[in-house]
């Protein structure tokens, strides 16, 4: 049941549910259209409570309800039912059907792979589940809320050879199996598989010497042979935890199990992960280097959940961050110490400036711990996950890693089996280290990214820095405090050596100025080495000075940050003035190709220029309107001209990174197999397209394989590639995905919403599967110049697939919404074609409410 007039929820109206939860006890008795679902569940008043007794429930059919044994109607209301129940603690027991087969919301219990339209579903399905954050109320009538924890016993009946639920197998007969959950927790964790499964299984013997079975189940079938990276994975991530914080599993099996049709990335039910077929089965073939590397951190951060989300979870959804940002928090911990550190940093800041700057940046910035919503599910956000990693990490720069490590134990001590906050959080980090957070806790409170202005004077010896913070409005907040701020700063002299090692300076005021003293000669300050807090960094400097760093700072995140420094300079520069590209990068980028001595993967990130959104963001915020197209123009012509000097030492960088032996995705031939496709893509300007032929008749891994036609796209080549690549992979759904990708991000700005048009025509574009909706219309959003193409056949197209997948799947819907929460930023025109989509996608009659709320808050 949907409700007309959306409601609006806000933190400060927070209160607890009226009753404990002592026990819940399920059965399923599965069937596609007509799942019956009982559930016994014994409450407890609590004495605090207004006996109001109020159960969510949504999308299904009522049989029967009793208390205590006596049957009772209760009284059906908007989201749910009450009932008037006993002072004394009760048995509550109802039942329920519910239609998995024809849920493609793919929220609550649902089907895999979904039915045709129209059709029936296939026999070879499976029955899965998504709770978070709000589906369990379509699997039952339930206090859904995060705060209400219990144990679960689950018994699932159905003819399918595996059944799967939260916890310990208990009992397994001929089509049935009963499962049981000792930890108590909320309903968002609680899931359930059937279906013809096969598993890959390994075993782990814990730090207190338990063995754990493991197991990653995916459909017969190719996938079979597809989970040996993830195990891998898994251990690591399991025991990284052991070592790192002391973290320990608590069940006897550990589950993982792969579906086609999911929403998000992945979900870390208790015992029960189950994820997107993207994020967990990689084979050399079919999986990218940079598809490892993903698949290897969602394991981790699910597994990590187990206790940052899981023993210790959210009180309300206005917590989320709570254990979002510190999940990946320590997932990024977790790749930067099996990888390379540098490396990962700096791939984690272009991601967090594409995507979390922007949403800050534009009408949908809101808080890391927001204060109100109207659809939860439309803040799983880039500033809820990516920038509240960020504070986890500031805080652990401020505190320092000692006091770190002990407020983590104290968390996991204090809060172990509590639903908690994030003044829980702070507290702990008070508690430890005797320092008043109430300053930093403005980073949670207060949305949008400050911007730091830095100004420099040498005198007498003493070289001081002088600092000026401002966060510019967001909607709902027109004004915002200084932040404490960590600023990491070390000093080079003119030789290029280190004269002052990183010492963090922490700003607390909205100007501050910070010396050194005792220096022979004016230094060259580098600031904010290893992007030490998520601002814009103003400084007042010359390309000269870039190069410099580009050159000789130690910190290699502000090495890489100099060269994209003087790119972006450069870029905007023949953007807004018609400029030609600068010699002097085209040296330092020249230097950075050459020198050997460099990791491949960081001089592929270093040559790497910075992309169109980070160009436009830049421009916008000099008040300058970016011209897609003349951003577009820019870059090519600057890598145009790269590729012609570099021209003699291209071919040597090629055959330098082939990798011998046989494939492993480990960083170091990652990193090779990187710089060598960027040698390719440079090297295609100049050969038409030969070595990309070659590479792409032998490639024997994704990687090369899809490097080789993304060069050939790239200057409207590889039409023969593109053919050969889908009737060699027609059988493989998450291949196929990016073969839809490929075509429409590589394209011509002029060209691509028409490729993407044709994709959506094409017999397998299944757009009710979020794959593959995301792989095609995420790709246009994604080549910024076609989708902003003029005319605006982007945005109609776009348009037209968000209305056409609302009815079907809200929640992936409105995430799509997101390439127009720029539109701002744009000319009259651009700006007046997508006010008009936005008005048309709102004006649509039964739009979700996940889908007019993003509406809404884009167009302000
Ligand atoms: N909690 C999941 C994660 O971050 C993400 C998720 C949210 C998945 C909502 C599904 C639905 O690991
Ligand atoms: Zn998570």
């Amino acid at each position: 049941m949907r409700d007309a007039a959306p409601q609006t929820i806000y933190l400060r109206d927070y209160t607890p549910f009226g009753f404990e939860v002592e026990e819940v006890a399920l059965t399923f008795r599965l069937s596609p259209t007509a799942t019956r679902v009982l559930s016994q569940i014994r409450f407890r008043p609590r004495l605090d409570g207004d006996g109001r007794f109020f159960l969510h429930g949504e999308d299904m059919t009522l049989i029967s309800a009793a208390i205590d044994g006596t049957p009772v109607t209760p009284r059906m209301v908007d989201g749910g039912l009450e009932a008037d129940v006993p002072t004394e603690p009760f048995l509550w027991e109802s039942e329920v059907e519910i239609s998995p087969a024809t849920n493609t919301a793919l929220e609550g219990l649902y089907m895999s792979p979904l039915a045709r339209d129209g059709a029936a579903p296939d026999p070879g399905a499976m029955y899965c589940t998504q709770c978070e954050a709000e589906g369990f109320r379509k699997i039952t009538y339930y206090p859904d809320r995060p705060d209400v924890m219990s144990v679960f016993t689950v018994r699932i009946e159905g003819d399918m050879p595996v059944l799967l639920s939260n916890g310990n197998p208990v009992e397994q007969g001929d089509g049935y199996a009963v499962w049981h959950d000792p930890w108590p927790k909320p309903a968002y964790l609680f899931a359930l598989v059937a279906g013809d499964l096969r598993a890959h299984s390994g075993s782990l013997t814990t730090m207190s010497g338990k063995s754990v079975d493991l197991n990653i189940w995916v459909r017969p079938g190719p996938d079979e042979d597809k989970c040996a990276f993830g195990m891998e994975a898994l251990k690591r991530s399991m025991k990284w935890d052991e070592e790192i914080y002391g973290r320990e599993y608590d069940l006897d099996v550990f589950n993982i199990v792969a579906v086609d049709d999911f929403n998000m990335g992945a979900m870390e039910n208790k015992g029960l992960n189950i994820f997107n077929s993207s994020c967990v089965l990689a084979s050399p073939e079919t999986s990218t280097d940079a598809n490892f590397e993903r698949i290897e951190a969602i394991i981790a951060h699910e597994y990590f959940h187990n206790w940052t989300g899981n023993r210790i979870t959210c009180r309300d959804w206005f917590q989320l961050c709570l254990k979002e940002g510190l999940t990946v928090f320590r997932d990024s911990q977790f790749t930067a110490d099996l990888r390379s550190a540098p490396v990962k940093r700096i791939t984690d800041v272009i991601d967090l400036r594409a995507r979390q700057f922007r949403e800050d940046n534009g009408p949908l910035a809101h808080p890391v711990r927001p204060d109100s919503f109207v659809e939860i599910n439309n803040f799983y956000t880039a500033t809820v996950y990516e920038k509240g990693a960020e504070l986890i990490r500031m805080l652990k720069t401020l505190v320092g890693d000692e006091a770190y490590a002990k407020a983590l134990d104290l968390y996991f001590m204090r809060h172990d089996g509590d639903a908690a906050t994030i003044e829980d959080w702070l507290r702990v980090f008070e508690d430890v280290t005797g320092r008043d957070l109430t300053q930093f806790k403005r980073w949670y409170e207060q949305a949008g990214t400050p911007r730091l202005e830095v100004t420099d004077e040498f005198n007498d010896g003493t070289y001081t820095l002088h600092f000026k913070q401002q966060t510019p409005p967001t909607p709902g907040q027109e004004t915002k405090d200084p932040r404490v701020i960590p600023i990491a700063v070390g000093l080079l002299n003119p030789n290029g050596d280190e004269i002052v090692p990183t010492r963090i300076l922490e700003m607390t005021e909205a100007e501050q100025s910070f010396s050194f003293d005792g220096l022979a000669s004016r230094p060259v300050a580098s600031i904010l080495r290893d992007f030490s807090a998520p601002v814009i960094l103003h400084r007042e400097t010359d390309n000269a000075e870039r190069a410099f760093l580009l050159a000789h700072d130690t910190d290699p995140f502000n090495k890489w940050e100099a060269g994209r420094a003087l790119a972006k300079d450069v870029l905007c520069r023949m953007v807004s003035q018609g400029a030609a590209p600068d010699q002097a990068y085209l040296d330092a980028a020249l230097a950075v190709l050459r020198d050997d001595g460099l990791d491949p993967a960081f001089r592929a990130l270093a040559l790497a220029l910075p992309s169109q959104e980070d160009i436009g963001q830049t421009l916008h915020d000099a008040g300058i309107v970016p011209d897609p197209m003349a951003i577009y123009d820019a870059r090519e012509t600057l890598a145009q001209s790269f590729a012609e000097q570099a021209a003699d030492t291209l071919p040597r960088i090629y055959a330098g990174m082939a990798v011998d032996g046989p494939y492993r995705p480990d960083a170091e031939d990652a990193g090779k197999r990187d710089l060598g496709n960027t040698a390719l893509r440079l090297l295609s300007r100049l050969d038409g397209g030969k070595t990309a032929t070659t590479q792409y008749a032998n490639a024997d891994n994704m990687t090369q394989q899809l490097g080789a036609l993304g060069a050939l796209l790239s200057i409207e080549k590889g039409e023969d590639q593109l053919a050969a690549f889908e009737a060699q992979w027609d059988q493989d759904r998450l291949v196929m995905d990016k073969w839809f990708g490929m075509q429409v991000a590589h394209a011509h700005s002029a060209r691509a919403a028409e490729i993407a048009d044709a994709l959506t025509r094409h017999p397998a574009f299944e757009y009710r599967n979020p794959n593959r909706f995301r792989a095609t219309l995420g790709a246009l959003a994604g080549n910024t110049a076609g989708f902003h193409a003029p005319g605006g056949r982007g945005y109609r197209l776009l348009a037209d697939w968000l209305i056409k997948l609302d009815p079907l799947n809200p929640q992936t819907t409105a995430r799509m919404t997101t390439p127009f929460e720029t539109w701002r930023r744009y000319d009259a025109d651009r700006q007046a074609l997508i006010k008009a989509e936005l008005e048309r996608i709102r004006a649509t009659p039964n739009l979700s409410r996940d889908v007019t709320e993003m509406v809404s808050r884009i167009l302000g």
